[in-house]
């Protein structure tokens, strides 16, 4: 008896010391992880959550035109979290003063499961990588780091914010990285539909042609064989490198061209070809790796939240999903030694279809909330 009360007492104490434990972890830290539905088909974050402080910091840091030369661009201007957290209105990034960019604006929802960042993989770093834009002179155009630490010193919003979330750290470039890190750890967007069906247990949660579209995904359209999906968790990208021949796709022979309003004419596109820009070529991850085998091979993104990032692929060049699916039907684009696990697919106007369907059901439940809470005063 006195045995077992003796027991409980300290089983019960051993409770208490575990929740105190925690709560005192967690307080020390400030932690501020997901909401495990928003995770839902995600494996378990990477690294240390970043404290709620920092979040927000980053937050504000993010949306900051301030932080850039002229006071006109900030992070989020190419990264609109309306337009999931990427931009739907061009195909290549526009920059300070409108200079355009070689390559789409991916999206930084999910951004702390990317091992390699950039289209190209160059950056292993969401602390470092946030210098790049900062410093890039089509993009915020600042000319050293210092300048830019020395413009967020003066500004009176930011006092004192810095060392409140780092342990009495200032501005410098490893905080204001760390920051805007923080934050765009925070963006956690899975939990959609197709995670509800596959890893929560609720057969509803997809419509038939949904299942038939995840069917061909993972099966005859061998979209799964980059797109990773997992029995525990989907991370869609096996974080490798493909050439899927995206910018060596048949171009229109004629483009329309309107002179005035109601009048246009057509123009032969190789009438054009001797007065057009010629465009450098992409090489892609070939630029970090100067393996030949890497020419034209780019970083095999995540499909999370997928219908809301349009243009799709490096170059933007593929308008919709059903672009997409209709690139991949083909066997990708017209590039020797493109990767051999792209070939025609023959697939029907119904697998089509249904293939976008799929595609359809990630996006994250989580979008809205996380949209308002970036936009919040
Ligand atoms: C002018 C538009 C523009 C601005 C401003 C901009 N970005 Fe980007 N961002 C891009 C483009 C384009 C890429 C892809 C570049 C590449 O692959 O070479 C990118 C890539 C990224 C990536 C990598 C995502 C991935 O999956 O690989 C992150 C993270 C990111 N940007 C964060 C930021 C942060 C933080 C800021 C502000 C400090 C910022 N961006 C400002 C256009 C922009
Ligand atoms: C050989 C590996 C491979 C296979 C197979 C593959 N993909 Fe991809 N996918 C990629 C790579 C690499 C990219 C990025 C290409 C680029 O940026 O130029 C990509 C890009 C995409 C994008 C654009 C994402 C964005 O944000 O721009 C979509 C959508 C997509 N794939 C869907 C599919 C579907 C659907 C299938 C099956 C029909 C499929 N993929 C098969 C490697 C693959």
């Amino acid at each position: 008896m006195a045995v077992r009360a003796a027991a409980r007492r300290g089983l019960a104490a051993l409770a208490v010391l575990a929740v105190l434990g925690f709560a005192a972890c967690s307080d020390r830290r400030d932690a501020a992880p997901p909401p495990p539905a928003a995770a839902l088909g995600l494996p378990p974050l990477p690294g240390v959550p970043p404290s709620a402080a920092q979040v927000e910091l980053g937050r504000q840091l993010f949306f900051d035109r301030r932080l850039s030369f002229n006071g006109t661009m900030s992070c989020a201007m190419c990264h609109v979290p309306e337009e999931g957290f990427a931009s739907n209105a061009s195909r290549l990034a526009v920059g300070i003063e409108g200079r355009s960019l070689r390559r789409n604006a991916p999206t930084v929802l999910n951004a702390a499961w990317v091992r390699e960042l950039f289209h190209d993989g160059r950056e292993p770093s969401l602390e470092a990588q946030a210098w790049s834009p900062l410093l890039h002179p089509h993009e915020m155009a600042n000319p050293s780091p210092g300048h830019v630490i020395e413009r967020i010193r003066a500004l009176s919003d930011y006092a004192g914010r810095f060392e409140r979330a780092f342990d009495g750290r200032g501005p410098s470039m490893d905080t204001v990285g760390a920051a805007l890190a923080a934050y765009e750890r925070s963006l956690v967007a899975a939990g959609s539909r197709f995670d509800r069906w596959r890893y929560g247990g609720d057969a509803q949660a997809l419509t038939p042609l949904e299942q038939r579209g995840f069917e061909l995904f993972t099966g005859a359209a061998r979209c799964a064989a980059c797109h990773r999906v997992g029995g525990r968790d989907a991370p869609f990208t096996d974080h490798r490198y493909h050439a899927t021949g995206v910018a060596f796709m048949p171009r229109p022979g004629r483009f329309v061209v309107p002179l005035a309003p109601g009048v246009q004419t057509v123009i032969e596109a190789d009438a054009l070809a001797p007065f057009a820009d010629p465009r450098p070529a992409d090489l892609g991850r070939f630029e970090v790796t100067l393996d030949p085998a890497d020419r034209h091979a780019f970083r095999t993104p995540s499909l999370r939240n997928v219908a809301r990032t349009a243009p799709y692929m490096h170059d933007g060049s593929l308008a919709t999903l059903d672009d997409v699916v209709a690139f991949y039907d083909r066997g990708g684009g017209d590039l020797e030694g493109k990767s051999a696990l792209l070939a025609p697919l023959g697939l029907t106007d119904d697998d089509k279809r249904a293939l976008v369907a799929f595609l359809r059901a990630l996006d994250s439940a989580a979008l809205p909330a996380l949209v308002a809470a970036a936009r919040a005063p």
